[in-house]
């Protein structure tokens, strides 16, 4: 699956670069802009005045808007009948603009398009769809141009379909419309701190499209990397021993990505759990490991092949996290340990956990795996049996982050733990008959 964030001004070439991007993927062009077009066609229409807040809410009711695609093309019906060309004028462009600033539509209009997001590869263009609609979107681009040069073309266009118009009529609606979407309260058309800019001012139609086709395939590559030569090599020769000397069952292998960035979180028991979890996972995954284990000398050599990456736990480690959220983003699977430290023979509802896991699953945007490993009593042995359970990952929209912060890397990574316990047959985390185990560790 991939979703493809395009956002930026009016006039940047966004629909017809993404309607051309979706035929070449064959995945569906979901044009957002457009549902925005037909809110402000229905009020215009209805004789509603688009800047009266209140006005276009009491009206919304009574928007019957459907959403179909045949053949991957978008079609949308109000009221039954097909909008076509008359969402395109430049009045029904104000009108979207000015209905796009408020909450009440933006809130109508939302469920539509993040519902489709979470179910289907798609393309989506607009103005919020990196920041709001799909924020954990495999590829994020703004796409934009200098005023001047969107004008022009949207003038052309104007004119091609007949519409009498001047460009400098276009450049100052353009501009007046520009600063409305950038400055409103709400969804602002910004860049998503993580999206690629691409400024096509002096690119043709055919270079934008070549540019973000290079851009959406470099990311499908990275996703699909399996990981160094050196790492699997290591992988295929002692993956089999791990897995028969440490006797491990796997459940819920199904839930293994096959590709992509992800967050491995496991509960921690011993040094064998990074042996254990590199051997059913069947890409290179990368551990995040105390930066003691890298001033050992040989080994330093042999966990740096291996792709793992130096945490300092003494404090706030922020080069540690970077390369971690990068390394994820990048299309790897990592590993953490939420508790931060060894627990051999101890339920893991019984300890404390740390924030950065939570903090990283907010940061990268990528599936979190939660892991539970159990061997009998929550202690190796060899050939002991050991079970390790793979969960469902957890989405970034099923963690409802709102501006980021410890409370919400707390809640997160507490969430993310609860599951690694009930997967384990521990009961939820933190256990509600207990103190907060957390606390009671830091009192
Ligand atoms: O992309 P467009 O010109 O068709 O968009 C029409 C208006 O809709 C635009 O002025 C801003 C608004 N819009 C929005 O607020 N959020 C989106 N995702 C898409 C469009």
């Amino acid at each position: 699956m991939i979703r493809i964030a395009i956002d930026g001004p009016g006039g940047a070439g966004k629909s017809s670069v993404a309607k051309s991007v979706a035929k070449k993927l064959g995945i569906p062009y979901m044009d957002t802009g457009a549902l925005y077009r037909t809110v402000g066609l229905f009020m215009k229409n209805a004789g509603v005045d688009t800047s009266d807040e209140d006005g276009v809410a009491a009206r919304l009711p009574d928007v019957r808007l459907d959403l179909t695609f045949e053949d991957g093309k978008q079609k949308i019906l109000l009221g039954g009948t097909d909008v076509g060309d008359r969402i395109r004028t430049q009045e029904i462009s104000m009108a979207a603009s000015d209905v796009s600033k408020i909450p009440a539509v933006r809130a109508f209009l939302l469920n539509t398009q993040k519902e489709f997001a979470a179910k289907n590869s798609v393309i989506m263009d607009g103005r919020d769809i990196g920041t709001v609609i799909i924020p954990d979107a495999e590829v994020k681009i703004f796409l934009t141009a200098k005023p001047e040069a969107r004008a022009m073309r949207r003038f052309t266009e104007l004119k091609e379909r007949g519409i009498e118009t001047t460009y400098e009529k276009v450049l100052a609606e353009m501009n007046e419309r520009d600063l409305q979407d950038s400055t409103r309260a709400i969804a602002p058309c910004v860049p998503a701190e993580d999206s690629i800019l691409l400024d096509n001012s002096d690119l043709t139609q055919e270079e934008t499209i070549g540019a973000v086709l290079k851009i959406v395939k470099k990311v499908q590559k990275a996703r699909k990397k399996r990981g160094s030569a050196f790492y699997m090599f290591f992988r295929y020769l002692l993956g089999p021993f791990v897995r028969f000397f440490c006797n491990i069952r796997v459940h819920g292998k199904e839930n293994i990505p096959r590709e992509g960035g992800c967050l491995i979180c496991s509960n921690h028991i011993g040094i064998r759990d990074v042996l254990a979890i590199a051997a059913v996972f069947p890409r290179q995954v990368r551990f995040i490991a105390k930066k003691e284990w890298f001033q050992i000398p040989g080994f330093r050599l042999l966990i740096k092949g291996l792709g793992a990456i130096s945490l300092d736990r003494t404090g706030n480690d922020v080069d540690a996290l970077k390369n971690a959220v990068a390394t994820a983003k990048g299309g790897a699977p990592i590993v953490i340990f939420p508790q931060g430290h060894r627990y051999p023979a101890v339920p893991p509802t019984e300890t404390p956990i740390k924030n950065g896991a939570g903090l990283i699953a907010y940061r990268a945007k990528v599936p979190v795996v939660p892991i539970c490993l159990c061997p009998k009593d929550f202690k190796y042995g060899f050939m002991k049996r050991l079970d390790l359970y793979v969960g469902k990952p957890i989405l970034y929209s099923e963690f409802g982050f709102e501006k980021g912060g410890f409370s919400e890397y707390k809640a997160a990574t507490e969430k993310i733990f609860s599951e690694i316990c009930e997967l384990g047959g521990c009961g939820s985390y933190p256990r509600s008959d207990a103190n907060d185990p957390a606390k009671e560790k830091s009192e």
